[in-house]
This record gives structure tokens, sequence and C-alpha cells, in this order.
């Protein structure tokens, strides 16, 4: 099975072909980044307008790199669900007539879970697995039973970990995106410089749950309370040092979820996932028996073979949408699991 997944739920706009879920015949991603860096931020109403006028074109790249042609597609999917509004809207007003004047099935895709999923592309893991969601949006760690079926076992009470990153790379006008630069001046820092606080969260109810503000707080505002008075107040000291506990919140929680579930495989997924140090932290978990697998890098941030690649798991179980899906910003689709 032929499958077109679309992906414009922020700022990339992206069109991929994959077969029967796992074989990538092609994965386009027009990435809007420098169309938003002077703003050091995704402006929605840019990104929408963008993927209004890159749809078709990165659709028929995508097409041709693969290349087939529309008529031996067996099926369209796209993201609907959770994103930007305006975003979301073109992707799935595209996908829609696309697949109706082909004549072929079409489903929205759930973006989460669509990231959980992309390590499976490359590395299938057996089911169960500790599930590690973190992008720009999300922080969800859960227990991953199937395609279909995730339970949340904790997430961020504030702001998302990629969140964190792109706002202390903005308010110390590193670069955009965050993530990508922090990691980068990470490598020359001493994480040891500033020994910023990770949150005291009530433990006993939601275990795995995590906060980010507090550490963006303590970062942004507060730095020089947590400087070691040997080390050097630099862009690389501050970043490597936020980096060690953005990190750590993290895997404290996933290896106490590991403990408590006794699950013994562990999949990470999401622009996050890209980051260096949690791959090594995450990596290192081998040592203790467990089986780790994340995304190459290109599956990590927003692509559309992670889209096509779930999708076709729900088609071959004859799940279908309809010309009355529309999208939706809000995650209630992921809560609900
Ligand atoms: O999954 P994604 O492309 O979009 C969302 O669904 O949010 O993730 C984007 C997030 C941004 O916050 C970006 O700063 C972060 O992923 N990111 C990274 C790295 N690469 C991207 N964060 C830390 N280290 C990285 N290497
Ligand atoms: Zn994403």
């Amino acid at each position: 099975m032929i499958v077109l997944g679309i992906e414009t739920s922020c700022d990339e706009c992206s069109a991929a072909v994959v077969r029967d879920g796992h074989d990538i015949l092609s994965n386009v991603i027009a990435t809007q980044i420098e169309l938003h860096k002077p703003y050091q931020g995704v402006v929605p109403e840019l990104a929408s307008r963008l993927h209004t006028e890159w749809i078709q074109q990165v659709v028929e790249a995508a097409l041709m790199q693969a290349g087939i042609t529309n008529k031996e597609l067996d099926a369209v999917a796209v993201t609907s669900r959770p994103g930007l509004l305006g975003s979301l809207l073109v992707g799935v007003s595209f996908a829609k007539c696309y697949a109706k004047a082909l004549g072929i099935p079409f489903i929205g895709i759930d973006h989460i879970r669509a990231h959980l999923y992309a390590s499976q592309i490359e590395n299938p893991l057996e089911y169960p697995y500790l599930g590690v969601l973190v992008s720009g949006g999300h922080t969800v760690i859960c227990r991953v039973d199937s395609y279909d079926k995730v339970d949340v076992l904790g997430t961020t009470i504030d702001d998302a970990i990629g969140e964190a990153f792109d706002k202390v790379a903005k308010f110390y006008d590193l670069g955009f995106p965050g993530g990508v630069v922090i990691d980068r001046l990470s490598k020359n820092g001493d994480p040891n410089a500033f020994l910023f606080p990770g949150p005291s969260l009530d433990r006993t109810e939601h275990p795995y749950d995590m906060s980010y503000s507090g550490l963006k707080t303590a970062v942004i505002n507060q730095k020089d309370k947590f400087r070691n008075k040997d080390a050097q107040d630099t862009p690389e000291n501050i970043a490597a040092s936020f980096q060690r506990q953005a990190v750590g919140i993290l895997m404290r929680r996933v290896k106490l979820a590991l403990a408590d579930t006794g699950l013994k495989r562990v999949s990470a997924g999401g622009g996050v996932a890209a980051n260096s140090l949690l791959r090594s932290e995450l990596k290192a978990l081998e040592k203790s028996g467990y089986t780790v697998t994340f995304p190459s890098l290109k599956l990590c941030t927003d692509n559309g073979a992670m889209v096509a690649g779930l999708a076709y798991c729900y088609l071959k179980d004859g799940y279908r949408d309809n010309e009355r899906l529309s999208a939706s910003a809000r995650v209630t689709a992921f809560k609900k699991f």
C-alpha cells in the first residue's frame, strides 16, 4: 500500500510517499525556518500563508522523488490535529480534495502519535514500550501497547521541553530554532557552570509529571543566583547548564517510569529527540539492559513520512475518514487515550 503523507501542523511543509508503513520512497521537507528567523519564533499567519503557497509543489516533488505518479497512490494521510489551526487547515483541505479527485481513501492523523511512530519506521520495536515524546508543543511519557493504544503516564504541567529551549535561546538572542542552537553551543560549555534547579513537584499523585517553567525562569531571570563562583557567564555555559537540567528533569521521570512499569523497551520521538545529550542519556540505558530506539535526525522533527507510516497501520485495519473531517488545534484527541 502506497500512502502519501502530508504534514503542515507548524512550520514545516512536508509530503512523503511511504510503502507499507516503513519503506520511505520520498520525504520532502520544505522548512520555513529562515522566514520565521527574524521573529525568533513561528508566526502563525505567516506559516499558514507559506503552506498555501508551497503545498502543491511539495507534494509534486514528493511524487517525483518517489518515482511514481499520483495514480499509483492508494491513500492520502494528513496531520489533522493538534497544531496551528491555520496551518493544519491548509494540509487537511489539500489532502481531502486530492484524495477525492483521485477517488482514494483519506485519513486524518494525530501529530503526537505520528511522532511516537516515527522510530518504528526505521527501527521497529516490539510492543509494549515506554514512549517519550518531546517536542516544541508536548512533553509526554507514556506506555505504548500498539500504534493505537497509548496511555499517558506523565506530561509537563506547564511549558513543553522544546518551548523551554526556544524561550531561553530567544531571551539570550542565541538564534532560532532554539533547541538546535543550544545543543550546538552546549558542546563548548560547562554543564556545571550554573546549577539551575529542577522542579519540586508533588511526586505522590503524579510521579511522572514534569515542569519546565521554573527552570526557564531561573535561566532567564535569576541566573546569577545559580552560577558557580569560578564559572564564566558565557552563552556556552548558560546553554550547557540549562540543557543538563532540561534533559535531567526528563530522564529522572523516564528512569522512574521504567522501574515502576517494568517495561524493557524505550522509544523517543519529536524534535527534542534530536538533542545530542538526550540521545546519549537514553542510549546509556542500554547498559542496564533496556532496548532503546529513536528516529534518525530527519524523522525527529516534523515530517510527512511519520504521517504516512502511521496512516498505513490505521488504513490496513480499515480506518477511513470522510470529507467531514476538520482540523483541530487542541490536544484533546490525545488526552482521551
Ligand atoms: O517536533 P517538532 O519539529 O515540532 C513540534 O511538534 O513541536 O519540534 C520542534 C522543537 C523545537 O522546540 C526545537 O527547538 C526542538 O524541537 N529541537 C531541539 C533540537 N532540534 C529541534 N531541541 C533540543 N535539541 C535539538 N537538537
Ligand atoms: Zn511535531
